[in-house]
């Protein structure tokens, strides 16, 4: 794995869309893995700045994102769909018929997962995918637990998920209780992956998923096994890195 260290919130967000922006210089019809949460959001606002200035086209990419909340309409403020059209969708030339996400509203939640699961197969490996990092170590929503899924599935988010994503929400009881996530292995079968943690409250579990035993009690661990990993970092959420 390679990790990076960045002083600044601004130069991790500049060097991850310079990484993904590259992605996409290379190959325009890459497989891309997205995630939401706050830490990817200003690296969304930096990529769309390099699509605005014309040195970076989404038009033959492929996006996958992560997860999205069970329950929740897709035009509720706080689903993953609408933080992705807020953030980025709308605001490059992705052709919406290259944008998969979950959807948390179909009527038989179990068939969205196999349907997902085969958009993905569909699309064949992942080229890039970023991810963020819950403060239990969760990478998209595969919490931790004795097993982890590889495929899509759906998930019961743990309390402190349901609280610490309770910010969002007007209040702690509108945090839905379930949610569809992508599983481990197109994570793991990614080509490249792309991790992105900010802030000191991080420093424990970065030092736990990067120099811990490899255990599904923390999912992130499992990515020390990835051939082609990308740490990137502010100097808090190192702090614990020996
Ligand atoms: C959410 C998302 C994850 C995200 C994590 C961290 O629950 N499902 O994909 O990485 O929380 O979020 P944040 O970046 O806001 O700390």
């Amino acid at each position: 794995m390679r990790i990076r260290v960045f002083e600044t919130e601004d130069q991790l967000n500049k060097a991850a869309a310079l990484f993904h922006g590259g992605q996409l210089q290379r190959k325009p019809e890459s497989v891309l893995g997205l995630a939401t949460g706050s830490t990817p959001v200003g690296v969304y606002r930096e990529l769309v700045e390099l699509h605005v200035r014309g040195l970076v086209s989404f038009q033959e990419a492929i996006t996958f994102n992560l997860d999205e909340y069970a329950g929740l309409s897709k035009h509720h403020p706080q689903s993953y769909f609408t933080y992705m059209n807020q953030h980025l969708y709308r605001r490059v030339d992705l052709r919406p018929e290259n944008i998969h996400i979950p959807n948390g509203e179909a009527s038989d939640l179990q068939d969205e997962c196999e349907r997902y699961d085969r958009q993905l197969k569909n699309a064949g490996q992942i080229d890039l995918q970023i991810l963020g990092l819950g403060h239990n170590g969760h990478i998209g929503f595969n919490e931790p637990d004795l097993t982890l899924a590889a495929g899509t599935h759906l998930v019961g988010l743990h309390e402190d998920t349901r609280k610490a994503n309770a910010r969002f929400f007007s209040s702690p009881g509108e945090v839905p209780a379930l949610a569809i996530t992508m599983g481990i292995a197109p994570i793991l079968q990614a080509k490249t992956v792309l991790l992105l943690v900010r802030g000191e409250d991080k420093a424990a579990i970065v030092s736990r998923a990067l120099a811990g035993p490899i255990t599904t009690q923390c999912p992130a661990s499992l990515l020390q096994t990835h051939p082609n990993l990308i740490v990137m970092l502010d100097t808090g959420a190192a702090r614990e890195l020996v």
